[in-house]
């Protein structure tokens, strides 16, 4: 097995660099506040109830706000909204991240962004601390589909390109017409 080791945090990261995911946009709303960021960190916990966990860092600006209102919205994303997951990414301001975002509000008043594949608004109903992480489980109260249309995913540290035809280009391949790459 190549690089058959104990893991530290460069190859840990390389490791779960193999590990294909979709990317959400997680939404907090609080009084006037409204935040949000990028997560991939996110898991369907359980059907019975339907319930999803995120695992977000600790000195996320949106922590303060999830847990002054116990809810948080997921919004799922599609391809073509790769600028919404870097600016959502970003270290800007939580109001600033908002900025000519077209959103609706759900029923818990959570931020859910116009155009995502779907939304899920949840409820606060267990939360834990590990590490330099804060992982939450929310029990989802409100959920629904939008577009039906490619979602965008995360691979390698980088986001698959649509390269046309409805085919996604994953990063670090070499496309789907591509000959097979020779063996390492
Ligand atoms: C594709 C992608 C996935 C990410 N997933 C997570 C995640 O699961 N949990 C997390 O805490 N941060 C994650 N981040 C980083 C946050 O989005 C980033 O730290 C953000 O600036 C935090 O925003 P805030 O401080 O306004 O809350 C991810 C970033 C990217 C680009």
């Amino acid at each position: 097995m190549a690089d058959d080791r104990a893991p530290d945090g460069t190859g840990f990261r390389r490791l779960m660099g193999r590990w294909a995911t979709g990317v959400s946009v997680v939404t907090a709303h609080h009084g006037t506040a409204d935040a949000g960021l990028t997560v991939n960190a996110l898991l369907s916990v359980a059907l019975q109830p339907p319930s999803l966990l995120v695992s977000l860092t600790r000195d996320a600006d949106t922590v303060p706000v999830l847990e002054a209102s116990g809810a948080f919205g997921v919004s799922f994303l599609a391809a073509d909204q790769r600028q919404l997951s870097e600016r959502f990414a970003s270290t800007l301001p939580p109001p600033e991240k908002f900025r000519d975002v077209p959103f609706h509000r759900g029923a818990l008043g959570v931020a859910l962004l116009d155009g995502a594949l779907g939304w899920a608004e949840c409820r606060v109903v267990a939360r834990t601390e590990r590490y330099d992480h804060l992982l939450f489980v929310g029990e989802v109260a409100r959920q629904a589909l939008g577009r039906d249309v490619d979602p965008l995913l995360f691979y390698r540290s980088g986001y698959a390109e649509a390269v046309g035809n409805g085919r996604l280009r994953l990063p670090g391949s070499r496309g789907p017409d591509a000959p097979p790459a020779p063996p390492r």
